[in-house]
């Protein structure tokens, strides 16, 4: 009782006033990249059993998980090979990256999905920026034009899902706002200004209706689409309709982060330092920084953890620390959390079926995924480090 106590207590005070330790950034990455071998090797021998299923999302009941391209985490793992090239400049990870990002091609005119910036931008933009090879920037200009087609410029918004339509009828998800990078790239790519302003007409809308006076996001609002008016604000995969939900707190410091860096637009700067206050100061958080997956979970803390929105948390937190006048803090709450990540999330070498971090929660409400590895976490974290040396 007395430990309960304690832990309670330490649980308590904001993590971001404890000062994390000199994080050892190449150890760190030759641990992840050796764990990643492992991942390949998996990855092959599934591949070999099912060939459509290209990519390696998770561990579910113990059993390792690949996907098709159409998944909305497929890009992930691509994607994470490029970052090993962009750190170790080793042409083994050039090839590795090329070959796997050449499964995702497909999906490059794909409408059904919002997801196109996380399963296309994510390999190819990567791609793109690390080789300049002209065949990645076509793909990267039609996906854009396919996730254009999903604008509605009376809600002026991007729609993100086809699927449940008994429960809502032009859903949007905060988590659409990571799309949005794709699109400001199509725009420098081609000169053409219509990506661009879906991009900031979505941006806008999104930071009108999903958002509370805390600064905290809804994760789904549902549009009419005839009047532009918001029919609901409801969750899907958080602890309840007013609660916040993790992953989607991470993804809106994220989104709003980087439109910052592609508009200049100091309300995007304004939102984002909001939101960072929301994760930041929030008296939830266990001091190591990484949050339980839904802030409001009345069951903390005898739930799980979500080290993805954490991962996803610290690299775009570096990345406002470059642009926001809270730049000490950002920094030294990015730093702890990947401390964290790295020495008390990540499994032995081997273990895992080869994924870099443990202890995420992918759908609670589904009871899907719950503390367990995840691609995203994994990519995030690897994107953290990169950006943690800048
Ligand atoms: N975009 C879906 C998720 O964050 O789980």
């Amino acid at each position: 009782m007395k430990m309960k106590l304690i832990t309670i207590a330490l649980s308590m005070l904001s993590f971001s006033v404890v000062k994390a330790q000199q994080l050892n950034v190449a150890k760190a990455f030759a641990s992840a990249a050796e764990q990643t071998n492992v991942l390949i090797k998996n990855v092959d021998s599934a591949r070999r059993i099912r060939p459509d299923l290209v990519s390696p999302r998770t561990v579910e009941n113990g059993q390792f998980k690949m996907v098709g391209s159409g998944d909305w985490t497929s890009g992930f793992f691509p994607a994470e090979l490029w970052y090993f090239y962009q750190y170790t400049k080793d042409k083994r990870w050039l090839q590795l990256a090329k070959k796997y990002t050449e499964d995702i091609k497909p999906e490059q005119f794909n409408k059904g999905t919002h997801d196109l910036g996380f399963m296309i931008y994510c390999p190819f933009g990567n791609g793109y920026r690390l080789t300049g090879d002209p065949a990645y920037r076509a793909v990267i200009i039609q996906a854009a034009k396919s996730l254009s087609t999903r604008f509605n410029a009376t809600a002026g918004v991007i729609k993100s899902w086809d699927h449940n339509g008994d429960k809502w009828k032009y859903p949007v998800i905060i988590d659409n706002m990571m799309n949005l990078e794709l699109l400001f790239e199509a725009t420098r790519l081609t000169g053409d200004p219509s990506f661009y302003k879906i991009a900031v007409t979505h941006a806008n809308t999104t930071l009108k209706n999903h958002f509370r006076p805390n600064f905290s996001s809804y994760h789904v609002i549902d549009y009419d689409t005839l009047t532009g008016k918001v029919l609901q604000k409801v969750t899907a995969q958080g602890y309840a309709n007013e609660s916040a939900w993790a992953r989607g707190q991470a993804w809106a410091l994220y989104g709003y982060t980087m439109c910052y860096r592609e508009t200049k637009n100091r309300v995007y700067l304004t939102q984002a330092d909001g939101i960072a206050d929301f994760i930041l100061n929030n008296k939830i958080t266990p001091v190591d920084g990484i949050p339980y997956w839904d802030y409001n979970d009345p069951k903390i803390p005898e739930t799980s953890r979500d080290a993805s929105a954490a991962s996803i948390t610290a690299s775009a937190l570096y990345e406002l620390a470059t642009y926001s006048v809270h730049a000490k803090k950002y920094k030294a709450a990015a730093d702890k959390i990947l401390n964290s990540l790295t020495t008390k999330y990540t499994g032995k070498i081997g273990s895992n079926y080869g994924f870099i971090l443990t202890h995420s929660t992918g759908h609670r409400p589904a009871k899907s995924e719950i503390d367990v590895p995840i691609n995203y976490a994994d990519y995030y974290y690897l994107e953290a480090l990169l950006r943690s040396k800048k």
